[in-house]
């Protein structure tokens, strides 16, 4: 049995030194696995005689005891080590300041929209919406924009294909809340008095500092007996002045073209001692009134498109329009 007392004597030392729980489990089967050196010798007593077998029986199940209880042991430690070593890297430190739950907050372009929206209110407009995929009908035909107009062309507008396009404007919201007001006042036989605002995205293959491929506008419409080009500049000015909060906020109309209006102006806001441009407008188009069916003989309105990005720009002092879009919380969070 001097076999046995080396068995023992390497086991023990060799399991001594692992620090891994399956190099632990593998060394473990050279001694008890099927193959291992103290089971070759359990299945060797066969070969003995019947006085030899039990004594050599009891010494070998003894040391099969003793190699049992040391990998017990060193599984154990193994395993202490590594409660040891997480307990001491996740440790938890109680005098740590806590951290709050940050708080979201609006947007500024959504700050803006809201601000429109209120101060339009105020004066009677009501806020119509529409869909951001729209048909050619909507967004070009039926705003006077003829089949070879420039803005039809491929570089500006996306197009989805070939009857639709991502709105390249906010103005086809003017079609489509004409169309169906219209319907209800020829009806009811009542006179018409439409003032809209119609915000939302917008989208053009363009990109740089002050351009972006999906942007916001707000267009106005009022459409009634007498609204005149001098309520048009009334109520941008005013909706400015409002807007800056600056009673001083002047507003200059520049001769320019639409096809959907005529006549037709820029509007440019006074800054910091020039001008800025901000929008364009002018008197809805009888073209544009003939397509849903409303008597430019008898009704008239103005309209007019203003870029909400250009005016959230202004009123925060933001010099890339970029950054409203990289969703940088840095950045986002000033407004909140
Ligand atoms: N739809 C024009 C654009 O996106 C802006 C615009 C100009 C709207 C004049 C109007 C208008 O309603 O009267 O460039």
């Amino acid at each position: 049995m001097q076999e046995l007392q080396q068995i023992l004597e390497q086991a023990l030392a060799q399991f001594s030194v692992i620090d891994d729980e399956v190099e632990l489990e593998r060394v473990k089967a050279r001694y008890l696995g099927k193959e291992g050196s103290l089971t070759g010798l359990l299945k060797g007593l066969g070969k003995l005689s019947a006085e030899e077998r039990p004594a050599a029986g009891a010494r070998i199940n003894e040391v099969k005891q003793q190699i049992e209880d040391a990998l017990q042991t060193r599984r154990d430690s193994i395993q202490q080590r590594a409660l040891n070593a997480k307990l001491e890297a996740e440790s938890l430190d109680v005098t740590l300041p806590g951290r709050n739950a940050s708080t979201g907050g609006l947007h500024p372009v959504t700050r803006t929209l809201e601000r429109i929206e209120t101060l339009f209110n105020s004066i009677g407009f009501a806020v119509a919406e529409g869909p951001e995929i729209e048909t050619d009908f909507y967004n070009f035909t039926a705003l006077n924009i003829p089949e070879d107009h420039p803005a039809r062309a491929m570089h500006d507008t996306f197009y989805i294909d070939d009857k639709h396009v991502l709105r390249t404007h906010t103005s086809p919201i003017q079609i489509r809340y004409m169309e169906a007001h219209m319907e209800k006042h020829r009806q009811q036989e009542t006179m018409p008095d439409i003032r809209i605002i119609a915000p939302g995205r917008v989208y053009r293959v363009d990109s740089d500092a002050t351009h972006s491929p999906m942007f916001h506008q707000v267009e106005g419409l009022w459409i009634g007996e007498k609204v005149s080009f001098a309520d048009l500049k009334g109520v941008v000015q005013s909706f400015l002045q409002r807007f800056f909060e600056s009673d001083d906020l002047q507003v200059r109309f520049r001769p320019s073209f639409f096809p959907f209006t005529e006549p037709s102006a820029e509007m440019d806001m006074s800054w910091k001692g020039g001008w800025l441009e901000i929008g364009g407008c002018g008197m809805v188009h009888p073209n544009v009134l003939k397509h849903v069916n409303i008597d430019s003989e008898k009704y008239i309105g103005f309209a007019f498109g203003l870029g909400v990005e250009r005016l959230t720009m202004l009123r925060y002092g933001v010099n890339d329009l970029r950054l409203f879009f990289e969703n940088d919380v840095q950045f986002l969070k000033q407004f909140s």
